[in-house]
């Protein structure tokens, strides 16, 4: 079933739900770990047949319906002029400070800048039998991991930039908007089938604070996806996944994706039901349910599966939800053991298969 997630992107009926796994490729992996043991991350994420290899993992051990390019969202951010190190958490060199900092940034087009990360897609797209997924950063995001330097919990920064000086904010979020776009465009034309936003923080935003901050720049981003899959045919589905939404839901809508993602906090029954049929979505495990045993996994995809067939403007309670990607609410624990993982697959396989295809003798006896 070479395009099902992208018939589930697309909302149009499938024979079972198609699942893959945020953060898939990387460090709940033996493979992937052993594989780091002789390469640094970055030279993982530049060398092609490495993050060729790495992104191949997943799709073998766990079987997968969906890969997702190895790489990182930070990738970009040396050739905007910002140094970066992992140690696995990133840590920025010099921070952006000052409105001068903020003009000194570079919007580089991806093709200069990162040749590699289309060289690893056109790789995979000969290798590769289920779709891949290209994905970049939230310009939102991007800014903040440039003002914050790295990991934090207040968002002291970032929100200070966002409320004492908008012009400088917009100016920051318009570079980042600029060569994400260029980065997911070009993951596109290199071969890409979806496009996916990684836009992690944009949930620390009020409601109003989102339409102002993140929401535009995804849009801007998500515009320059549609030109870039003009090529493809039906188009390129568009992901956009930001954490904690619960209190988005009324504006996810307008970032300009078909696909939404949604992390576990909220009902999925729920959160269909306000987002309207005409979105599909992605999630919403919470991933430490992988960290229990397998008959609990069965137990929670069960839960997830039901709820993602209220409000999806399909055929009612028999087979697999219309416009539904399983996944998890947020990425793999690197602790998860990868039996677990396949466990979860196998679940969703099983348990999404109906005995009657969405378009079989059920749902035509029930039209007029
Ligand atoms: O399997 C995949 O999802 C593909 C690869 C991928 C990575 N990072 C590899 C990686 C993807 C899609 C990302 C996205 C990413 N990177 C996000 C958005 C998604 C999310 O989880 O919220 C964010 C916020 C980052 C920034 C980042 N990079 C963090 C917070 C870390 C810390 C370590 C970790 O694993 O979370 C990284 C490093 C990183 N990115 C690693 C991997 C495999 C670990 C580095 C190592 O091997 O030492």
């Amino acid at each position: 079933l070479p395009d099902l997630f992208l018939r589930a992107c697309r909302r149009e009926p499938v024979e079972r739900t198609p699942v893959w796994i945020m953060r898939q490729a990387g460090r709940s992996l033996p493979e992937y770990r052993a594989l780091r043991e002789r390469h640094d991350f970055l030279t993982c994420c530049r060398t092609p047949e490495l993050a060729c290899e790495i992104t191949l993992q997943p799709v073998r051990r766990l079987g997968v319906d969906a890969a997702i390019l190895f790489s990182d969202i930070l990738v970009p951010l040396p050739e905007m002029g910002v140094g970066v190190e992992f140690g696995p958490g990133p840590r920025i060199e010099r921070p952006l400070r000052s409105r001068a900092d903020v003009e000194a940034l570079r919007a580089p087009d991806a093709r200069e800048a990162t040749p590699f990360v289309m060289e690893a897609v056109r790789l995979l797209r000969r290798e590769l039998r289920v779709p891949l997924i290209g994905f970049a950063g939230g310009p939102f995001t991007l800014a903040t991991y440039l003002v914050e330097g790295g990991a934090t919990r207040s968002f002291a920064e970032i929100k200070s930039l966002l409320f004492s000086d908008p012009a400088t904010a917009h100016l920051l979020l318009e570079r980042c908007a600029a060569t994400v776009a260029s980065s997911l465009a070009e993951q596109v034309r290199a071969g890409a089938q979806a496009a996916m936003l990684f836009d992690t923080w944009a949930g620390v935003l009020s409601p109003e604070d989102f339409r102002a901050f993140a929401l535009p720049y995804a849009r801007r981003v998500f515009a320059a996806v549609v030109e870039a899959g003009d090529d493809h045919r039906g188009g390129v589905p568009r992901i956009y996944y930001a954490g904690e939404t619960a209190g988005l839901l009324g504006s996810l809508a307008e970032v300009g994706a078909e696909v939404v993602g949604l992390d576990w906090r909220v009902d999925l029954g729920e959160a269909r039901r306000r987002l309207g049929p005409q979105l599909a979505v992605q999630g919403n495990l919470d991933p430490a349910v992988l960290l229990g045993p397998p008959e609990l996994i069965r137990r929670r995809v069960a839960g997830v599966l039901r709820g993602a067939r209220v409000g999806d403007g399909g055929h009612g309670p028999a087979g697999p939800a219309l416009g539904h990607v399983f996944n998890l609410g947020h990425g793999i624990l690197p602790t998860t053991p990868p039996e677990n993982a396949r466990a979860l697959v196998e679940a969703v396989r099983e348990q999404s298969s109906a005995a009657e295809a969405p378009l079989g003798p059920a749902a035509r006896r029930s039209e007029p």
